[in-house]
């Protein structure tokens, strides 16, 4: 399958059509933002790193009952995937007190919760993704109640199996964003699951393996996704 237009180009991601009016492909980037795009870098390889994880971790993810947009890695950095209409939201699960969460409610990162947390952020960069409730989506009509409940449902399935995959390898998953995307009358995972879109600690040491070394300037960015792709293929 070939690329032909590309129809957007995202911050870490581009989006091309192919022949196949209901396929895209998606070509991961080295090109690394933070703070809705005021930092700007570059990650080396790790738009390889991204989108092969991505498609490892997606496939388990099938496995265990959750559809997703993957259909077949084509390249180190392109894979072909099902089009899907993304849902404007940033779907945000939380195991553990860090970044924002921290920094808003005024709790020491690291610090242990009672329950998973499910938040949301509306998807749009000129507002700076603003946190939004369940009733401020749908009366925006960004998704149905219906959508909602099956996103918050799937969302707390994937972050457990996610937990028990990283788990086994020696990586806490402290928490995760994700985003869904509308395929007929389905929703299923879309977008990525990497280092850039979750927080990832050692088990021993808490060590950050994850983009808010990037972040935070706290160095060793490029051996801290290594670190995390050797884990998960080892
Ligand atoms: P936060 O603590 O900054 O709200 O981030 C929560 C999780 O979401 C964290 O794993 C990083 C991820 N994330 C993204 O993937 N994209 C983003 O634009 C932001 C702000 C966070
Ligand atoms: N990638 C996001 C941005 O530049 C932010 C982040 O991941 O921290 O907006």
């Amino acid at each position: 399958m070939e690329k032909l237009e590309m129809l957007y180009e995202g911050k870490a991601k581009k989006v091309y059509q192919t022949e196949d009016p209901n396929l895209y492909i998606v070509e991961y980037k080295d090109d690394a933002t933070a703070f809705n795009g005021e930092k700007k870098g570059s990650i080396a390889g790790k738009g390889v790193i991204n989108n092969k994880m991505t498609n490892i971790v997606f496939q388990y993810l099938e496995k265990n009952g959750i559809q997703t947009h993957f259909v077949k890695e084509l390249s180190d950095r392109q894979t072909l995937v099902k089009k899907v209409e993304i849902v404007p939201l940033e779907v945000i699960v939380r195991n553990i007190a860090a970044g924002s969460f921290s920094k808003k409610f005024g709790v020491e990162e690291g610090t242990g919760l009672q329950n998973p947390i499910l938040e949301f952020s509306y998807k749009n960069d000129s507002l700076g993704d603003p946190m939004i409730n369940n009733m401020q989506i749908t009366a925006l009509g960004l998704a149905t109640e219906k959508e909602l409940d099956i996103i918050s449902q799937m969302a707390l399935k994937i972050n457990e199996l996610l937990k028990t995959f990283f788990w086994e390898r020696n990586i806490i998953l402290v928490d995760f964003k994700i985003e869904f995307g509308r395929c007929g009358a389905q929703i299923i995972l879309a977008d990525e699951i990497s280092p850039d879109t979750c927080r990832l600690w050692d088990k021993d040491t808490k060590e950050k393996l994850d983009k808010d070394r990037f972040r935070r300037d706290l160095g060793k960015v490029e051996q801290a996704y290594e670190e995390v792709w050797n884990r998960i293929t080892k």
